[in-house]
């Protein structure tokens, strides 16, 4: 069974959006019209990424920026550029998207790995 976590209207390119669904936290991203969906946890220390609500990029919008210790992540691939992190990954979700909604398998929500 599939989860609705938002309809793709709720997120604006160059922005940022978190979610708590079941108790977990996810965040999406949009880019250039590309949406990404990660595990809210920093690589570093396994915080919540965001300094405010739905604030995880930086200045430009340009990367996501943990708000700890401000480690920054490529938004295409997660991937940590600058940082104590740097060179881990932020956790993809799998997710999929039908008529304007993202969903994610009830399933991947209930996997260990789920935060
Ligand atoms: S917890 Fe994210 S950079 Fe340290």
């Amino acid at each position: 069974m599939m989860v609705k976590l938002f309809s793709t209207h709720e997120l604006k390119d160059d922005s940022a959006k978190g979610i708590e669904i079941d108790g977990k936290r996810l965040f999406a991203v949009r880019k250039q019209g590309e949406i990404h969906v990660y595990w809210n946890r920093c690589p570093h220390l396994g915080t919540p990424l965001e300094w405010e609500q739905d604030k995880f990029l930086d200045g430009d919008n340009a990367l996501i920026q943990c708000a700890t210790h401000g480690a920054l992540f490529q938004i295409e691939s997660g991937k940590c550029l600058v940082g104590p992190c740097r060179g881990k990954h932020l956790q993809p979700v799998p997710f999929e998207l039908a008529d304007g909604v993202v969903s994610v398998a009830e399933a991947v929500l209930k996997r260990p790995s789920a935060i």
